[in-house]
Order: C-alpha cells, then structure tokens, then sequence
C-alpha cells in the first residue's frame, strides 16, 4: 500500500515490445511531467517478458520472465498489460486484481471478450480497469463515452478503425494496386504483421467495435455478436466503380439502435466522397459517432504506433495514480442493459452495390434486373463494361447494379439464384452502400 502522498506510485508492465517500449521510454523521459502531474512520483519497478536475456533499445528497466515478480510485487500498485493475446494476459489481469492491483491495458481482445467482467469484477474490490490504448490507440475516444458522452442517447458509430486495412484499401484505391500487392507493401513498411489475418478478415475491428458499441450502447457486446467480413475480396475495379459513382470504400465498422435492435457489423462499405470517413487515408482511423444531444462528432487521428498507443496507456497511469492519492477509487463503470436485443445481418435494410462478370450477350442486365426484381429489390442505376480483360483470361463483360434500400435477406437470396446463371461465370463482389 502507498501510505504517503510523497511515496512514489509503482507501476509494473507485462510486455516490452513496441507499446511497452512507448511506455517505458515516456515514464523515464517524461518522469518530472509526469510527477508533477501526479503530485508524486511514478515508478517503473519491473517488466514481464518472454526473453530478459534479449538485448532491449530502453535501458535501466528491470526484467524478469517470472509474472509473480511483478504481479506479486508489493511495491507495485497498477499493473500495464501490454503484451497482447488473448492468454495468458486474460489470466495475469485477473491475478493482478486478485492482489489489489489496478490495471491499464492495450488489449483490445481481452477488453472485448472479457471486459465487462474484469470491470465489475476488479470495481468490487475497489480497483479500475483502464483501457483508452485499446481502441484508436493514442486517439481519446474511451473516455469521452465513460464521460463525456454519457447525457446523449447514442444512435450509431461508424468508424474506420484498422489502420493495416486502411492502408491497402487506400493503395487499392489511389495506385490501383491489386489486393496482394497492397497487402505485401504494407508488411514492408511495417504496418501489417506476417500473419494478417486478424486485420484483413476485419477481426481486430470487431474486438474494438465490440468494446466501443458496449460502452456507446450500454449493452454487452461480444466479439461473437459482430457480423463480420474482411477485404480480401476487393478488387482494383471495385475502386474504380466506387470513384465513378461518387464513393469511398473503406472497412467499416458499424454500429446502429434501430427499433428491432442492435446492429452490428464490419464490412467493406461505399460511403458518399463528400463524407468525412470518406477522406480517413493511409494509417489514420476514425470514429464518428451520432448522439441526440451532440450530433454527429468525429475522432480522427493515428491509431496505432508506439508514441499515440504509450500517450494513451501513460494517460491512464496518470489518471489512476492521482486517484490513488485522493481515498478510494471510484471505478468508472455504467451498467448495462441486459434487454437490447441484437439485430440479425440478414435484416438489415441497406442500399448495394453489385458486381458482376458476366457474357457479354444480350438480355444479361434484363435476366438479372428480373431475378432482383422478384423479391423487390429496385435498382437505382446500371453500368456496363464491355470487354473487359480478365486475369484468369478471356474477356468478359462487366456490370454493377446499384439497387435502392433492400432487405439482406433478399438479396442473399438473388445472389443465390444469379450464381446459377451459365451466362454469369463470377459475382465479383456485393458490397453495401452506407449513405
Ligand atoms: N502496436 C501498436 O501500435 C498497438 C496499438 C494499440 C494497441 N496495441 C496493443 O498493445 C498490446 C501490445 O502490442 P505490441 O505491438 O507492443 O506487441 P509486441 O511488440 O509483440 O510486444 C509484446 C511484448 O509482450 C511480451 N510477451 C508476449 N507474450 C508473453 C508471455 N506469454 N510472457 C511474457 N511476456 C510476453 C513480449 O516479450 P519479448 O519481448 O521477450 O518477446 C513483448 O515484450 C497488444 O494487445 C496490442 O493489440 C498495440
């Protein structure tokens, strides 16, 4: 226990590796800022990782590969989990609670399938979770739903949250690479991980939109709740059409309160040019949010890397080492409302943009137009591409529907039925319009 408002606060970190790394350089070179903020000192007393042996580039931090030493450490009163996976970080945050530890983390996995519980459980024993650095790394927006935004019912969130997709959906689009290539460029420019699949197949933006939408809705989210779809799909002319047509296409995540329920889902997305998610490029994310007080506001900037995710991670040091100070921590936590239903994807009402290679024969646009035409899915505009080269050879026409809002349902089904049709040898891609 710190019995003094002169002893120093002990912070104890589990990982060193890019955030970690943040972390440590920012409480050793920001320590007077830091102190002074604090009213006292902040101490980095010791650092969990796999390899202590291994040479580090920040220097004079303690390193051990036994979790006890730090999560056991009497001198330490908030344990920094910024090793990332699910386990065992699930399991040293818990154990960390169980010795009277307060927590900050990174990990937008572990926030998103056990958050809730590791709130209220750690709120019993009257100690905080604190997990800004989870979502948008150095970008606030976990705080201001804790707070700031608590006065408004929240009617939807729509962000582009993964900086690694929107990097190749941004040199799809304006170096008309294809999917590979963009995806290879940016492993080499370090922004995607030799295994991507957590960010293309839009897994990483489920957990975040999981932690989000629990807060902005006061629901519990689970990742599992999340419909989800990745980029892989995407290909060159689908920008190409996008542009035509006057839209963006980014990775979106999305979060609704309709009547029937909560939607909640992760796909590919045209939004209007004009539109500020429209001109979120590169590795910067993006949050918009629609509350009945505040109207729509948006929190843009760099979601990733360490300095932003170390300002958010040391923000949340600060914040919970001043609280220390003043008696007994008042955990931030709103409850829930176990009666929000969820919304199931296949009712979900939007407009589409379709896809098609089709031969180039006449009455294709017509057979087509019929098939969606029968379960009441109107179209908007149609544009056809003769002879367009295709990369498994053969040249083919290409046609993209546009419809007015139809039900998903629906329109899987079509899809369905078009598939079937000899003169369409491939649905290039169903990619849904969020105006
Ligand atoms: N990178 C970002 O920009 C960013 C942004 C926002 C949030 N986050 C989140 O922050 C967390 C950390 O990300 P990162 O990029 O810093 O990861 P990282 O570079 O891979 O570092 C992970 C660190 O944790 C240690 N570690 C991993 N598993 C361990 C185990 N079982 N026992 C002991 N130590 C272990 C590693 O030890 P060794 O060094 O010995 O290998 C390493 O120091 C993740 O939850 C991530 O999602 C990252």
């Amino acid at each position: 226990m710190v019995n003094s408002m002169t002893e120093a606060v002990g912070v104890g970190m589990l990982g060193l590796g890019v955030v970690g790394s943040g972390v440590a350089r920012a409480l050793r070179d920001k320590a007077a800022t830091i102190g002074q903020r604090v009213g006292r000192p902040v101490e980095l007393r010791g650092v969990l990782v796999r390899d202590p042996e291994r040479q580090r580039d920040v220097e004079g931090v303690s390193l051990t590969r036994d979790p006890r030493a730090v999560l056991d450490d009497p001198r330490v009163q908030i344990v920094v989990e910024v090793m990332g996976g699910e386990e065992p970080a699930h399991a040293y945050i818990r154990r960390a609670i169980s010795a009277g530890k307060h927590i900050v983390t990174a990990n937008k996995e572990v926030m998103a399938k056990h958050g809730p519980e590791i709130v209220s459980d750690a709120a019993r024993c009257g100690l905080d979770v604190a997990y800004e650095a989870s979502v948008g790394g150095g970008i606030p927006v976990i705080g201001p739903f804790k707070l700031d935004l608590l006065a408004n019912d929240i009617s939807s969130l729509s962000a582009i949250i993964n900086g690694t997709t929107n990097y190749i959906i941004t040199r799809m689009s304006q170096a008309g690479l294809d999917f590979g290539s963009a995806l290879r460029e940016a492993q080499d420019a370090g922004y995607a991980e030799a295994d991507p699949r957590n960010d293309i197949e839009g897994i990483d933006a489920a957990y975040k939109l999981s932690i989000l939408a629990t807060l902005a809705f006061h629901a519990r989210v689970h990742p599992n709740d999340v419909y989800r779809e990745g980029i892989g799909g995407l290909e060159p002319s689908d920008f190409r059409y996008a542009r035509e047509l006057g839209y963006a296409t980014p990775l979106l995540a999305i979060g609704k309160r309709e009547p029937e329920g909560l939607e909640l889902r992760v796909h590919p997305a045209f939004v209007p040019r004009g539109s500020m998610l429209a001109n979120v490029d590169g590795v910067f994310t993006a949050v918009q949010v629609e509350g009945d007080l505040i109207g729509r506001i948006l929190f843009y900037g760099r979601g990733a890397g360490a300095g932003p995710t170390s300002s958010a991670v040391v923000a949340d040091v600060i914040d919970l080492a001043q609280r220390i100070g003043a008696g007994p921590v008042r955990p931030s936590l709103a409850p829930t409302d176990a009666n929000i239903r969820l919304r199931a994807v296949s009712d979900v009402r939007t407009r589409y943009y379709l896809r098609l290679v089709s031969a180039d024969r006449p009455g294709v646009i017509a057979t087509v137009a019929g098939i969606l035409g029968e379960r009441s899915i109107s179209l908007s505009s149609v544009l056809q591409k003769e002879d367009v080269p295709l990369e498994e050879g053969g040249r083919y026409a290409e046609i993209v529907f546009m419809t007015h809002h139809a039900q998903e349902a629906a329109v899987q089904e079509a899809l369905e039925q078009i598939r079937r049709l000899e003169v369409v040898p491939r649905i290039g891609s169903l990619i849904r319009v969020e105006d």
